[in-house]
């Protein structure tokens, strides 16, 4: 069986989401696809190669493998992933591979799982390898669309076209949430505040989006962003980027866990399209309305 889930961009709210605040989140078109077939061991295949149960190499996998063997036991499967979410750059690949893996082993193996203890399967393999986690990403990979969260509530938004451009440097979501969390023990009225204000301009953002209210919206991102850097996940590289994209009239922010990852942009079309001259790694995506589903097999 074949599945696939989709990517996600946070717009608002990374990391203040992490401590009940709100944040504003769509899915992306951007997915990754599982196929699953039955074997008498584990086999594992995508981009970063070919290995069986492997919790450094493949750990999202293997967690995923691990949790779904608590709903039905398998010796073995052959597991093969293409995606087309680039790896630790903030737009959820890990969720996406986590629920696309979790999806077509569901199907292939017959378990039943509902989509709603697919997501809580997938928010338990977060944990598993982050230790410290909002479960956003494997809520938005499960279900698609644009969500406030932790709410669930279901957020309307205008046909956006987000500029990314990916630094090249891997975000690691763990490390980062870890680095937030120790700044927050040292400081924890003052990180507190800050993750009260980044709640505020989640709120606020909302009605922005639907109007596709281009100038708040970009107002807002720009004190997200700068948010972000007083709590220590920006970087020189996203610093300059930003900088760089607000210099041609594009709002921009990181998007995700920071410290390498994607930045994304939001402005008029035709200072976007300037914007992907000048940086080569530079793409769009749009919202994405769907979430897990299961692909038709190609005839072999
Ligand atoms: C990572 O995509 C988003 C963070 O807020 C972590 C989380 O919500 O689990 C940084």
């Amino acid at each position: 069986m074949k599945a696939s889930a989709p990517g996600k961009i946070f717009l608002f709210g990374e990391h203040a989401v992490v401590y009940g605040k709100r944040a504003l989140v769509t899915a992306i078109n951007l997915r990754c696809f599982a196929t699953v077939k039955k074997r008498s061991d584990f086999r594992i295949s995508s981009s970063l190669g070919i290995t069986g149960l492997d919790y450094e190499k493949h750990p999202y996998i293997s967690y995923a493998i691990r949790r779904f063997t608590e709903f039905k036991k398998i010796n073995g499967a052959d597991i093969e992933i293409e995606s087309q979410i680039p790896i630790a750059s903030g737009l959820g690949s890990s969720s996406a591979v986590t629920v696309s893996v979790l999806k077509a082993l569901d199907a292939e193996y017959e378990a039943g799982l509902t989509n709603e203890e697919i997501y809580e399967i997938a928010k338990k393999v977060e944990l598993d390898v982050q230790g410290i986690a909002s479960g956003t990403d494997p809520f938005i990979s499960t279900y698609g669309g644009c969500w406030l969260i932790p709410e669930r509530k279901p957020v309307k938004i205008g046909n956006i076209y987000f500029l990314v451009i990916d630094t090249g440097i891997k975000s690691i979501t763990g490390d980062m949430v870890k680095k937030v969390a120790e700044l927050r023990r040292e400081f924890q009225e003052i990180v507190d505040g800050i993750m009260d204000v980044i709640d505020k301009i989640t709120v606020a953002a909302i009605p922005n989006l639907d109007k596709m209210d281009l100038t708040s919206i970009s107002k807002l991102m720009f004190i997200n962003q700068a948010l972000l850097n007083a709590i220590g996940v920006s970087t020189k590289t996203i610093d300059e980027i930003v900088a760089e994209l607000n210099s041609m009239g594009i709002a921009a922010k990181l998007t995700g866990a920071g410290g390498g990852g994607c930045v994304i942009g939001v402005g008029e079309i035709d200072m976007l399209t300037k914007a992907t001259e000048r940086f080569k790694s530079a793409f769009f995506v749009k919202s994405e309305k769907e979430g897990a589903r299961i692909e038709e097999l190609e005839k072999e």
